[in-house]
This record gives structure tokens, sequence and C-alpha cells, in this order.
């Protein structure tokens, strides 16, 4: 039998998830948003490409649920962008309330599927997904770790001129500005960041890196970044799909790791067929550890605040 994967929200990030997904052919996909006749629209339009590019996927767009029904995967992206100015915490309380809705519809009709998440600000919405849909903490992972470290290392590779498949960085904590992009573990084919890039070009990049998002948002004027978003939570999707034990940046929920516990947090974690397998924790040195707390300290207030 086919997978699926079911993708509420079909605007810029929705819609190029599916994009990505479909090129991938390992599942078919549904698209559901509010938005009348748009998620329809797409995924014809996106059907209508699959003869070009060889790929035998069936896509269809809703704006009933009842098209997600026994989804293998649901990718939760509904919900309202950034505007230049905001940080991704202002949008806390319009985003909880289109999570609960979208959550509660999918797993009524997919109780088994695995969750991912992107809507922001994503740690808490991800926390919100489990709570609300009482789901096993292992089935929902919160994507924002890949996108966090694809940009990092996509800096990497234009300072040094190198391949951006030799370049693996790892930015861990929470999805705000102040994660942890961690300079010790990231490497070029194998060489410590902090022994190839001088210190100033190293903070540089760093800073670069936690600023990200804004920097697109700050570009596009009327929306947040979609293209690397939708790319990072493709591999997600196949890495559980194909029971890769993938192990990526995302957001998992901790139970002591780290010294954190009871909140979504960026950490290395294994992904397969299962969901989250395994949560690996690096050696941290006591800077490291420090802005990792000071990083939870962010998260754990939202989620106090919802
Ligand atoms: N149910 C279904 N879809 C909804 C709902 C809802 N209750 N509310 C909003 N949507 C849809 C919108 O109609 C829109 O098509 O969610 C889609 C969001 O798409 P965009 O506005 O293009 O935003 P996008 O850039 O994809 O970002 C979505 O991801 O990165 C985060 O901060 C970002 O929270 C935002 C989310």
């Amino acid at each position: 039998m086919k997978n699926k994967i079911s993708i509420i929200g079909a605007g810029q990030t929705g819609a190029t998830t599916a994009h990505w997904l479909a090129a991938m052919e390992i599942a078919d996909l549904v698209l559901v948003d509010i938005v009348e006749g748009m998620p329809q629209g797409k995924a014809l339009d996106l059907l209508e490409a699959m003869p070009v590019i060889g790929s035998d996927v069936y896509v269809t767009g809703s704006n009933d649920y009842d098209a997600t029904e026994n989804s293998d995967i649901v990718v939760i992206t509904a919900g309202l962008p950034r505007k230049p100015g905001m940080s991704r915490d202002d949008l806390l309380f319009a985003n909880a309330d289109i999570i609960r809705k979208a959550t509660e519809e999918t797993v009524r009709r997919s109780p088994e599927a695995i969750f991912i998440i992107l809507t922001n600000p994503l740690d808490a919405m991800t926390y919100l997904t489990m709570k609300v849909g009482n789901l096993k903490p292992e089935k929902v992972i919160g994507q924002a770790g890949i996108l966090d470290s694809t940009r990092m290392r996509a800096f990497v590779a234009m300072e040094l001129g190198v391949s951006v498949e030799n370049v693996h960085c790892y930015v861990l904590g929470g999805h705000g500005d102040d994660m942890v992009p961690l300079t010790r573990h990231s490497n070029v084919a194998g060489v410590p960041l902090n022994k190839i890039l001088p210190p100033d070009r190293l903070e540089a990049i760093v800073n670069r890196t936690r600023q990200g998002g804004g920097e697109i948002v700050k570009l596009l004027k009327t929306g947040s970044a979609f293209y690397a978003p939708a790319a990072a939570i493709a591999q997600m999707a196949e890495a559980i799909l194909k029971d890769k034990h993938l192990v990526v940046p995302a957001a998992a929920y901790l139970n002591g790791e780290y010294g954190l516990k009871g909140i979504y947090f960026g950490v290395p974690v294994q992904l397969g067929r299962s969901g989250v397998e395994k949560i690996i924790e690096y050696d941290l040195n006591p800077e490291e550890q420090e802005m990792l707390e000071k990083s939870a300290e962010s998260v754990s207030s939202l989620i106090e605040k919802l």
C-alpha cells in the first residue's frame, strides 16, 4: 500500500513541501487549507507536473479534513507567517488556535500518524500538538533544527568555497534568536569549524544563522522563508517513511536529556518509522550548556503562557 502524507496549510511552505515530496515519489499527498479552491488548485497543478518529472504520486487538495484519513504522516504548516518587525513569539496565540483545530481534526482521522510541525513559535506549537492530540512524544516532531543548520551550512560553504555536502553543522536549542549553533561539533569534512575559520568570521556566520529567518522576512516583506523550511520537512518525512534511522537536529520532547525536562527543544534525534527513535546527547562544555539553558528558558516561558 502506498504511503500517505497530509499537509495542513497549503500556503508557501505547505505547497513547497508538497513540491519537494512529489519529486521524491515516496507518498501520495493531500493538501488541506481553509481557503476555498486554493488547495485543490495547487494540488491539481502539481499533479499535472508529475508526467513531466516522472513521478507516480497522486496529489489532492481539500478544505475538508476527511481527505486526510489514514495518513502515515501529518505535516502542520497552517498558521500566520511573520511580518517584518515581528518575532516568531508574536504569533503565539493566533497560531495556537489554528494548531489546536488542525491537531484535533487530523488525530481523529489518522490516530497512528507521525506529526511534523512547522508552525511558529515552533517549539511551543509542537508541544501543543502533543498535548492536544494526546500523542506519544516520539510521534510528534518539530522542524527547525535542519533549517537552522542548513542555513549555517550554506554560509560556511560560501565562505570557504567548498561543497555544501562537505559541511556539517549542528544548531540546537529553541527556534528563536537564542538558538545555539555548535561550532565545535560542526565541521568541514571532519575538521571542526573553530579550527578552520578565524574567530571573527565564525562569529559572523553564527550571528547570520541566528538571524537567518529574519533576514529573509526583511527581504520578502510579506511572508517568511519557505524553500528551505519545506526541504527540511521533506527530509524528515523521507527519513520516517524509509525508516532510515537518520540523525538530524529537530525539536523533540525532552525528559531529562541535556538536563531539561517537559519541553520541546532542538536536539539531535534519530528518525525512523516510529518517529523519534533516540535523542543523541553531545558532550557540551559549560559555555555551550549555558547557552542551551538560556534558550530553554525562552521556550519554557512560551509554553507557560499557553
Ligand atoms: N486551517 C487550515 N489552514 C489554515 C488555517 C486553518 N485554521 N489558518 C490558516 N491556514 C492556512 C492559510 O490559509 C495559508 O494558506 O495556512 C497557510 C499558511 O501559509 P502562508 O501564509 O503562506 O505561511 P507560510 O510561509 O507557509 O508559513 C506557515 O510556518 O514558518 C512558519 O511562521 C510560519 O507559522 C507560519 C507557518
